[in-house]
């Protein structure tokens, strides 16, 4: 799929306020700092569509990012970043999973994970929360150009042990680099077939 227009549209914290025009959506999600406001910029080939840093808790609202006219990307913010207060996380958890439940236009989820790591148990909490509300969603590895094939093998493999777990076959997976713009093409295709 070409992306032809990514336009910023507006930015929340209320779902009721996102917008109503009922095109389907597509929402990141995953701990601050793994990468979701990049993955959206590597997706739709742009530098500084959404705002990244180095620093987590960088994306603190719902963004709408309106792509071909057609459909949004949503970046979301990052959960688990233990420096906020915690009323701010409690509010930022409100916020994002009141989005979750209640976004009629969701068609998925991406939830990143940093493929650095082995699972972290809010991932998995998280991926199971979203099993038990029946909210669709993939599996998306990030920051691939900081580690060796050998050693993604390996944290891909123990990952997929311990989903198995919990659950009784994995969901979509995809790996990906912003850096090197691996895995574009996969996501852009994925999102092409859920939108058809
Ligand atoms: P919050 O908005 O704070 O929740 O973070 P985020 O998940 O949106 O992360 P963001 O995209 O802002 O990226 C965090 C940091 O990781 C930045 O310094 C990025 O440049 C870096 N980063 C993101 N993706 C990649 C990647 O694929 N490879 C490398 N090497 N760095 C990455
Ligand atoms: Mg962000």
């Amino acid at each position: 799929m070409l992306i032809k227009t990514a336009t910023f549209l507006v930015s929340n914290t209320d779902h009721k306020l996102c917008p109503s025009d009922g095109k389907p959506e597509f929402a990141f999600i995953g701990r601050s700092n793994v990468g979701k406001s990049s993955l959206i910029n590597m997706i739709t080939n742009h530098k500084k569509l959404a705002k990244t840093s180095s620093t987590p808790g960088k994306t603190q609202l719902i963004n709408h990012f309106e792509i071909n006219e057609k459909w949004y990307l949503v970046d979301l913010p990052g959960f688990g970043y233990a420096k906020v207060s915690k009323l701010a996380r409690l509010k930022f958890e409100k916020f994002i999973s009141e989005y979750l439940l209640e976004r009629k236009t969701l068609v998925n989820t991406f939830v990143l994970l940093d493929s650095r790591l082995e699972i972290q148990k809010i991932d998995l909490e998280f991926m199971n929360w979203c099993g038990q509300h029946s909210i669709p969603f993939s599996m998306v590895f990030t920051k691939i150009d900081k580690i060796s094939s050998t050693e993604l093998q390996k944290n891909l493999a123990k990952y997929k042990k311990e989903m198995l777990k919990h659950w009784d076959e994995l969901p979509p997976v995809f790996i990906t680099s912003s850096e090197s713009k691996f895995g574009q093409e996969k996501l852009l295709n994925y999102i092409e077939q859920l939108l058809s």
